[in-house]
């Protein structure tokens, strides 16, 4: 098995990354760097601040031939021109799935989509993928499963040939982890990196 350190604070996050990468034989493994603060870019761009996050982390792998997996995410919401978008993390401390709901108070278009970069170091090469997960933030706040703005996300359905995928309303803290990756943002960066891995001359290199 291949380990693939992830540097991220949440353990929401990695729980995903396990149940993603773990089966298709990754040990996915936490990195928490300790006493140095890994800064983010200003800009409105996850891949930049993805990449930036990857370089300023790898000094930190535990064994240099490991690899490394970043990922930034956010929710950009359409009626406020993508906010919070990158600064998503910050709004979630500050107001909350609740002041969120707020600021779209009187607000028709709900319409909203979590982005994800993921961002892979794996043998000198850097590997990029997105994954989007449209939706609309829901009137309440409602569930206790997953993190973040999970509460008030509740994704499209999405309709494949032969199956239609579902929460009936329900947000994605509402429904288990199993149901969220039908849909989620980071399932689909998750996917799209294995899918580079397989194919590594579409490796942009670092
Ligand atoms: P970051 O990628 O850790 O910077 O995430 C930015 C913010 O978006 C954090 O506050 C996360 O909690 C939130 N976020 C990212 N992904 C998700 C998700 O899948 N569900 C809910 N909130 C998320």
């Amino acid at each position: 098995m291949r380990t693939v350190w992830f540097m991220t604070g949440n353990v929401g996050k990695v729980r995903e990354a396990k149940h993603a990468l773990e089966p298709l034989g990754f040990e996915v493994k936490q990195l928490v760097v300790e006493g140095v603060e890994i800064s983010e870019p200003q800009c409105d761009d996850l891949e930049v601040v993805a990449r930036s996050k990857l370089e300023q982390s790898q000094a930190h792998l535990p064994h240099p031939d490991d690899a490394l997996m970043v990922e930034d995410a956010g929710l950009f919401v359409d009626a406020l021109d993508g906010f919070p978008g990158v600064y998503s993390a910050y709004v979630l401390k500050t107001l909350g799935c609740n002041g969120m709901l707020k600021l779209m108070e009187g607000n028709n278009n709900r319409n909203a989509e979590f982005q994800a970069v993921a961002a892979l170091l794996l043998d000198g090469d850097v590997f990029i993928s997105r994954g989007v997960c449209q939706g609309v933030l829901a009137a309440k706040a409602s569930g206790e499963a997953g993190f973040g703005f999970d509460p008030i996300f509740v994704p499209n359905d999405i309709e494949n040939e032969d199956i239609t995928h579902t929460t009936n309303g329900l947000t994605f803290a509402d429904v288990d982890l199993s149901v969220k990756e039908n849909f989620s943002h980071r399932r689909k960066a998750l996917d799209g990196l294995l899918e580079l891995l397989s194919t590594p001359e579409a490796a942009s290199s670092s």
